[in-house]
């Protein structure tokens, strides 16, 4: 699914680039893809995906500490 329409970013380049490369911050998705945010409309959305993404690594960490 296209997330950026100004930059034909896909919902999985982005994820990569919070997954694999990473990124945190909308900023960082868009260097990573070698771009830049031009109106902007999609920058929410982005800053959801890193959040989740931040929050999903952090119940990771946290089963992982009550497990051991
Ligand atoms: S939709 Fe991403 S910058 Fe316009």
């Amino acid at each position: 699914m296209y997330v950026c329409l100004c930059n034909g970013l896909t919902d999985r380049q982005i994820r990569a680039a919070i997954e694999q490369g990473g990124a945190r911050t909308p900023a960082q998705v868009f260097r990573q893809l070698g771009c830049a945010p031009r109106c902007g409309k999609c920058l929410p959305f982005i800053a959801a995906m890193a959040r989740r993404a931040e929050g999903e690594a952090e119940s990771e960490e946290s089963a992982l500490a009550c497990a051991r």
